[in-house]
């Protein structure tokens, strides 16, 4: 039997015991309930979907539990504004540094000149890349994200959940105030309301682990699909989004994740994380419960777990 093989049938004995013993710290964090349709999640599931490059999966505890990708979102709007545009325009308008800061703060955007988002990954750098996606209006625009998130999760019935969409929408003081102050800096493109329009789609787009993991596994084999040998992303915009998902992608614990994990990955609010081993697999996590930081509390310590034990980290 090849490692491959070995790693795989470990794996598949041990991940239903390791969710088990994870899920109880579900209970120390908390749904998140500032997008109110948000609290309505499960705050105790915990579920897991990996998927190898010939299409093997494995899946454990509550993986069929779907959720709004939120956050998770960004990485792959930030590819499509790389696509749409190159890097030297998407470089003009975000930075590439971890903040230290919470994911919605605005403090550096009037602090540090020129005043342009840390990097693409914070609320603020998110909703400048959504002002940089082709398309002549918002809706053509958050139909290309859509269509190009069904290619990547190889799933052609992704789609937004409305309620959420409109909860944020309803709700959205602070990404607003954001959009404005962005717009005064000379950073944002086009109308403040219809870029964050196509901003809280995307954050809106419905998944499950399955789909998060096709589309981690996309990034884990350098912008190929490996099940269809399709290439779908440039090689260099994989490099790019997967360095941002290990310097910034767990937000201000992203240094702690990299010491405790050590592999690229990007939460959401919802309780979802998107992770991968490079070159093997990809990782598609749910637990609504969050910590702190606005991580997945049983989400992170699992990743935690496995790493550890298969000794995955890239450090
Ligand atoms: O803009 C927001 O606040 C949400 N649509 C996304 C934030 C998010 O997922 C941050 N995650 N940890």
């Amino acid at each position: 039997m090849s490692e491959l093989e070995l790693e795989f049938e470990q794996l598949q004995q041990n991940l239903p015991g390791w969710v088990r013993a994870s899920q109880p710290c579900s209970a120390h964090g908390r749904v998140a309930a500032y997008i109110p349709e948000l609290s309505k999640a499960p705050g105790e599931a915990l579920g897991i979907h990996l998927i190898d490059a010939q299409g093997r999966t494995l899946t454990a505890g509550d993986s069929s539990l779907s959720f709004t990708m939120q956050s998770i979102s960004k990485v792959f709007t930030l590819i499509l504004a790389l696509i749409d545009n190159g890097e030297k325009k998407v470089f003009s308008k975000v930075g590439m540094e971890p903040t230290g800061d919470n994911f919605n703060s605005m403090l550096k955007l009037e602090l540090v000149r020129p005043g342009i988002p840390f990097n693409p990954l914070i609320n603020a750098g998110a909703i400048a890349v959504s002002s940089i996606i082709g398309g002549d209006s918002p809706d053509e625009k958050s139909s290309r994200v859509l269509q190009f998130f069904r290619k990547l999760a190889h799933n052609d019935s992704l789609d937004y959940d409305y309620e959420v969409y409109r909860s944020e929408s309803d709700t959205a003081n602070l990404n607003r105030s954001m959009g404005y102050l962005l717009k005064d800096n000379g950073v944002l493109e086009g109308d403040v309301d219809d870029v964050l329009d196509v901003y809280f789609k995307h954050c809106s787009i419905n998944a499950t682990c399955a789909d998060l993991s096709r589309m981690a596994l996309v990034l884990a084999f350098n912008g190929t699909d490996p099940i269809t040998g399709e290439n779908l992303i440039p090689r260099r915009y994989v490099q790019i989004a997967k360095t941002f998902m290990t310097t910034c992608g767990m937000y201000n614990a992203s240094g702690e994740f990299a010491i405790q994990v050590g592999l690229p990955a990007k939460s959401g609010v919802s309780g979802g994380i998107l992770s991968m081993v490079p070159g093997r697999y990809g990782i598609g996590v749910i637990g609504p419960a969050l910590n702190a930081k606005g991580n997945s509390i049983a989400g992170v310590q699992l990743l935690e777990t496995m790493s550890q034990q298969m000794d995955w980290s890239l450090f």
